[in-house]
Formats: structure tokens, C-alpha cells, sequence
């Protein structure tokens, strides 16, 4: 059998990885400023991951949502506390398009409506609702067209006064800091007035924090730079740092009921007993301290390097877009093939910076000359 071959792939294999470094089969070590698209969170091999991982393996790895497990509700606590969400519900899933297909659905549910709003560029993952939601028509199947869906532009309030007004809308979503869509961090006052025309119109307010989430921003969650508290907060990647999960955060107006959501794996042991051991890491290393200071590190670094071609450079904490006039293409190309640094891409023009939180300022000086080497 051959694999589907639906990614572009890079020519080479990823063999182990170690804190911020990943090596290939040959030895070769990679600084790594993507963590495989913004999922690993803690570093590669983690020593108290791996010995979590080891400890619940041989314990157990899953078991079905039928009965008890501490081990969720372990997690729901730690995430409440050092998120600030306390009083939310937690329901575990697997991905973060899951992730947003669930947090739609219980906004339909809970209002009875059926139309969404998105933003221009956003992506929310590629499942039926997630990919609807999606401004990428490339990636929808007729299939997925059935859900009523407008697209507005980041930052117009009115336009989204103007489509709330029909009293239809059961869910308007947005990321905390648009990932795939090139590091676009929305308007503190456009975030206020969206939560409260959003409520206004008896809509609920879903932010995809699945990239911009769990530290990467600086705050734990980018949209309490904004200070608001959305109805539904989604949250994966850096989760488990690898393994599987994600969840949704549930505002308590929300009543539970029996049967109406519901996964197999989703919730399972290994991955309960992997993200609380990451919840525990960021505490203990004060990773998300560590990424508001090593991102504003990195950020004036750019900002006094000479970068030709340069348009505009975005981000907040360790979550960074460098975007380029033309295409970014061959400086990627050079920082992996020649420079031994992985990074990320938004579309052909905008190289995107998504490292592990424990990214040190030895990493980021390193960075700095092998992508000054890289451009010039
Ligand atoms: C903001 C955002 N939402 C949702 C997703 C989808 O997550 P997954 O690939 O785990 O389904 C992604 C993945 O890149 C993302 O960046």
C-alpha cells in the first residue's frame, strides 16, 4: 500500500528530539522554531513526560468514557486554575478541528441557530463544521457547504453589527491571534465590542485558541490580553506537547446533557495523565512568563537586524510572523537546508516562528545570526 499522498514533504526525517533541538537519522541537529506547527509546548523528550508517559502506559492507556476517571477531572482543575477559567466545564477530545466542531455544536445547540461568523484568513481546522468555518475554499468539499457561514474582515465591527442584526447567528468564532492566516492579532476594543454585540444578539462567542492558546502568547490565553471571557474557548496542540488532545472550555451558562457530545478516545488516560504533566511543567518552569520574555527578546532582535524584502513584522510572546514583500520560499529553504533551523509558513510570504515555550535566550541569539546568515 502507498500513503495518500497529500503533504508536500520536506527531504528530511525527523528522528528524536531534545528540548529545543530535533535530529535527523543521520545525527544532525535542527534548532527547532516550529515544534512541529506550534504543538510542542514543554521541548521534545521532556524528562517528567516521558516518565509520566512510562508510569500511566503501564498502568493504562485507555478505557472508555463509561466509567469514572480521576484523571479528567484532575485535569479540569489544574487547567481551571492556571487558565483562570475555574468555574468552566471541561469535554475532551482529540483534535483541534474536534475541537471546534464540538464547541460549534453546543452553540447551536444551546441557541437553537444554525449561522456562523468567521473572519477573512481564519483557519479552524477540517472537519465537516471546523472547515466551514474555514476561509479557504480550496479545503471545503461541496459536502461541507450546507452551514449558513459569513466571512468578515478582521477588526470591522460594523460589518459584524450589520450581520448579527438578523438575529440568526449562533456562533461567532475567532482566534485569539490568527495562525495559519499570517500572525494577525486582532484589535483590543474590535475583541470587546465583538464579545458584547455578540452577546447582545443572543450569540455565543467561540475562541479558537488552538494555536495562539496555552502559553505561546505570553498570557495563557492571547484573548486575555483583550480582557474578555468567551463562551467557549477551544484548546490543542500544545495540550499533550505531541500526544493527541485537545478540549473545549465550557462557560457554565451551559447546561450538560447526557449523550448529546461524546468521543471514544477522547478524555483518555495516557493523554489526562500527559496534560496535566504539561500543566505542571508550564507552572513549575514558568514557561509562559518565559514566552512573553524570550518572544519580545526575539521581536527586538528582528526589529534591529537588516531584513530585505521586509513588509511587516507581527507577533506577541512566541508566536512571531516575518512577512516578506515576495515570497519566503528560498530564505525557508536556506534556514532548514543551510542553517539547520526549522520555521513555519503563513501562505508564500510569511515566515511564522512557533517554538517550544522553553526556548532560551542562548535559542533565540542563535536564531538571530543563522537567519541573518540565511538572508544575506
Ligand atoms: C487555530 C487553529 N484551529 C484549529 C486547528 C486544527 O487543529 P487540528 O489539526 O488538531 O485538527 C489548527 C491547526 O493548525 C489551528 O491552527
Amino acid at each position: 500500500m502507498k500513503l495518500f499522498d497529500v503533504y508536500p514533504l520536506f527531504d528530511i526525517t525527523v528522528n528524536h528530539g531534545k528540548g529545543t533541538r530535533v535530529f535527523d537519522e543521520k545525527g544532525t541537529e535542527y534548532l527547532d522554531l516550529y515544534g512541529g506547527h506550534a504543538v510542542i509546548s514543554i521541548g521534545h523528550s521532556h524528562p517528567r513526560y516521558l516518565q509520566a508517559m512510562q508510569e500511566q502506559a503501564a498502568k493504562l492507556v485507555f478505557y472508555s468514557n463509561s466509567v469514572k476517571n480521576p484523571l479528567q477531572v484532575r485535569l479540569a482543575e489544574k487547567l481551571g486554575k492556571i487558565s483562570g477559567y475555574d468555574d468552566y466545564q471541561l469535554f475532551l477530545i482529540n483534535s483541534g478541528a474536534e475541537a471546534n466542531e464540538n464547541a460549534l455544536k453546543l452553540a447551536s445547540f444551546a441557541t437553537g441557530k444554525k449561522k456562523v461568523i468567521a473572519f477573512s484568513h481564519a483557519f479552524h481546522g477540517r472537519t465537516s463544521g471546523a472547515v466551514r468555518v474555514t476561509d479557504n475554499p480550496k479545503i471545503q468539499a461541496p459536502f461541507n457547504l450546507s452551514t449558513p457561514v459569513t466571512f468578515l474582515p478582521l477588526n470591522d465591527i460594523e460589518a459584524v453589527r450589520r450581520e448579527l442584526s438578523g438575529g440568526d447567528v449562533a456562533a461567532v468564532i475567532i482566534e485569539g491571534i490568527s495562525g495559519v492566516g499570517g500572525i494577525h492579532i486582532p484589535d483590543t476594543t474590535f475583541m470587546q465590542q465583538l464579545q458584547t454585540e455578540t452577546h447582545k444578539a443572543g450569540a455565543k462567542l467561540i475562541l479558537d485558541e488552538i494555536q495562539s492558546g496555552y502559553g505561546r502568547s505570553g498570557k495563557f490565553f492571547a484573548h486575555q490580553y483583550y480582557g474578555i471571557r468567551p463562551d467557549l474557548i477551544t484548546v490543542a496542540k500544545g495540550i499533550a506537547n505531541g500526544y493527541p488532545f485537545a478540549g473545549v472550555l465550557i462557560s457554565p451558562d451551559f447546561t450538560p446533557v447526557y449523550g448529546q457530545l461524546g468521543t471514544t478516545f477522547g478524555g483518555n488516560h495516557l493523554g489526562c495523565a500527559l496534560a496535566c504533566t504539561v500543566l505542571d511543567i508550564i507552572r513549575d518552569e514558568n514557561l509562559v512568563e518565559n514566552a512573553a520574555r524570550m518572544g519580545e527578546y526575539l521581536m527586538q532582535g528582528l526589529k534591529g537586524m537588516n531584513i530585505p524584502g521586509l513588509k511587516e513584522l507581527r507577533g506577541r510572546g512566541l508566536m512571531i510572523g516575518i512577512e516578506f514583500e515576495g515570497s519566503m520560499k528560498e530564505i525557508r529553504q536556506r534556514l532548514l537546508y543551510e542553517q539547520h533551523v526549522f520555521t513555519g509558513a503563513a501562505g508564500t510570504s510569511t515566515l511564522r516562528l512557533l517554538p517550544p515555550l522553553c526556548l532560551t535566550q542562548a535559542d533565540c541569539d542563535l536564531f538571530l545570526d543563522r537567519f541573518n546568515k540565511a538572508l544575506h
